[in-house]
């Protein structure tokens, strides 16, 4: 299939503003604050960086090079580029499997944020703080409520996907992103001006590194990844659109500081408002479901208007985060089938739409109404988040890094990486120092600690 039929984003803005839409997500405003403010807020912070510096920039180069050379979708991609080994194509199946698994339970969680930006417009979920950790329950164990909500995420994601690479998703990231900037800042501003709030902020920034130990240190790295979206051959399927031209180090570079600023800001909005309230924010779904709806409405008591305005905002949000990241997800099965199966894309939307969407109904009832729907004593829904984060997604990353590291041909590899010879080779050095060693060793010691064996 040419170029001019699989299509490419047009601009460099759209480049950025899509493939910084995959990254950012839940990932960055539930799951980062909470993992800064109970690790010793800035020395966490600091590591986290680090991390992105070290491994996740070249991580993310690595699937660019991979995608953009073979400008195909991920299992072509891997395939294609090793010469035809039928093993490292299995690389790409597994990245095209692990985005649809994630894809499933995330729907789950971004149906919830969906339901709550309706709730919180009609006035729901406001009231006693009793009265709202019951809602949520009594909400997400309904028998066919949440089921439908997840579902129709899967939906809008759909129809956005179908539309195309340009008039799709990259005109959605360049709509959806700006905005998810400008709600953040407002909150954060609002969060920040409470009374007591500086506490907050200063309990997020103050490195205090007497809790630096080695479980935080694999807990950021393992942040990093999911929070760039890494190993999951969501970052090669987008580099397949990206142009001739694009500076890929330069891109990732941008979109690597885009996320980690907008996983900060997302802290400074949680943080100063709990703390004005006297209120520890506390890990999982009850943190953005049931605490914070509270601790707007108390911080706003004087002016519910706009404790009101924040918690819609609020929930914009994570619905507009969310969705940019579900696009990506879908987006590689979609061009895996449509390319693969030389099916028209409305129809091969349909197959990943089916699959996750069934999915996500067990995610969503395994947690609900169906107790004990599950695996090796987990809920389906944190099984496939445990197999996922935890398993298949550092795999992924470790098995790219060896592949481009060690096994592509270096030539094409430094071409990709200086766009032919028209960028530094300085970079490209240590870029190469890096996917050959650190990544790779890194992401050995977080396996090794996570199974127990260090
Ligand atoms: N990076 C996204 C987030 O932070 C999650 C994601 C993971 C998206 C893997 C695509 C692929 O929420």
């Amino acid at each position: 299939m040419s170029q001019q039929e699989r299509g490419n984003f047009a601009t460099k803005l759209g480049i950025i503003l899509a493939t910084a839409g995959s990254a950012v997500g839940l990932g960055n405003v539930w799951r980062f604050p909470y993992m800064a403010g109970h690790n010793g807020g800035a020395a966490f912070i600091m590591i986290y960086f680090v991390c992105i510096l070290m491994l996740g920039i070249p991580g993310m180069v690595s699937e660019f090079i991979i995608g953009r050379h073979s400008q195909a979708n991920a299992a072509r991609a891997y395939h294609h580029i090793s010469g035809g080994r039928r093993l490292w194509q299995m690389v790409g199946y597994l990245g095209i499997l692990t985005a649809s698994i994630i894809l499933g339970f995330y729907a789950v969680v971004a149906g919830w944020c969906l339901q709550y930006l309706f709730a919180s417009l009609t006035g729901q979920v406001s009231g006693e703080a009793s009265y709202v950790q019951d809602y949520f329950l009594s909400f997400s164990s309904h028998p066919w409520k949440p089921v439908l909500w997840a579902v129709g995420f899967v939906l809008i994601t759909h129809f956005v996907v179908v539309k195309g690479v340009q008039r799709g998703i990259e005109r959605a990231s360049k709509l959806l992103m700006p905005l998810l900037l400008v709600l953040l800042l407002v909150i954060v501003a609002a969060s920040c001006s409470l009374p007591g709030a500086m506490a907050g902020v200063e309990f997020l920034l103050r490195p205090d590194f007497s809790h630096v130990n080695s479980s935080i240190l694999l807990e950021a790295l393992g942040q990093a990844f999911f929070s760039l979206s890494l190993g999951t051959a969501c970052l090669c399927t987008y580099a397949s659109y990206f142009k001739r031209d694009t500076n890929l180090l330069g891109s990732a570079v941008q979109i690597a500081l885009l996320d980690t600023l907008i996983a900060i800001l997302a802290g400074l909005m949680i943080f100063p408002a709990a703390f004005s309230v006297g209120v520890e924010p506390d890990a999982g779904p009850s943190l953005i479901f049931i605490t914070l709806p509270n601790v707007f409405q108390q911080a706003f008591a004087a002016a519910p208007v706009v404790g009101y305005v924040i918690a819609i905002l609020f929930y914009a949000l994570l619905v507009f985060a969310a969705l940019t990241s579900t696009i990506s997800m879908h987006e590689i099965g979609t061009a895996f089938f449509t390319e693969e199966l030389h099916l028209p894309r409305r129809h091969s939307a349909w197959i990943v739409t089916a699959g996750c969407s069934l999915l996500a109904i067990g995610c969503s009832l395994s947690v609900g109404a169906v107790e004990g729907l599950g695996l090796f004593g987990l809920s389906l829904m944190d099984f496939c988040d445990y197999l996922t984060a935890q398993i298949m997604l550092p795999a992924g990353a470790f098995l790219t890094s060896l592949f481009v590291g060690w096994f592509v041909d270096q030539r094409l590899v430094r071409d990709e990486f200086t766009n032919n010879g028209t960028q530094s080779l300085h970079f490209f050095r240590a870029y190469q120092f890096s996917v050959r060693f650190i990544v790779p060793l890194c992401i050995l010691l977080i396996f090794l600690h996570q199974f127990g064996w260090l």
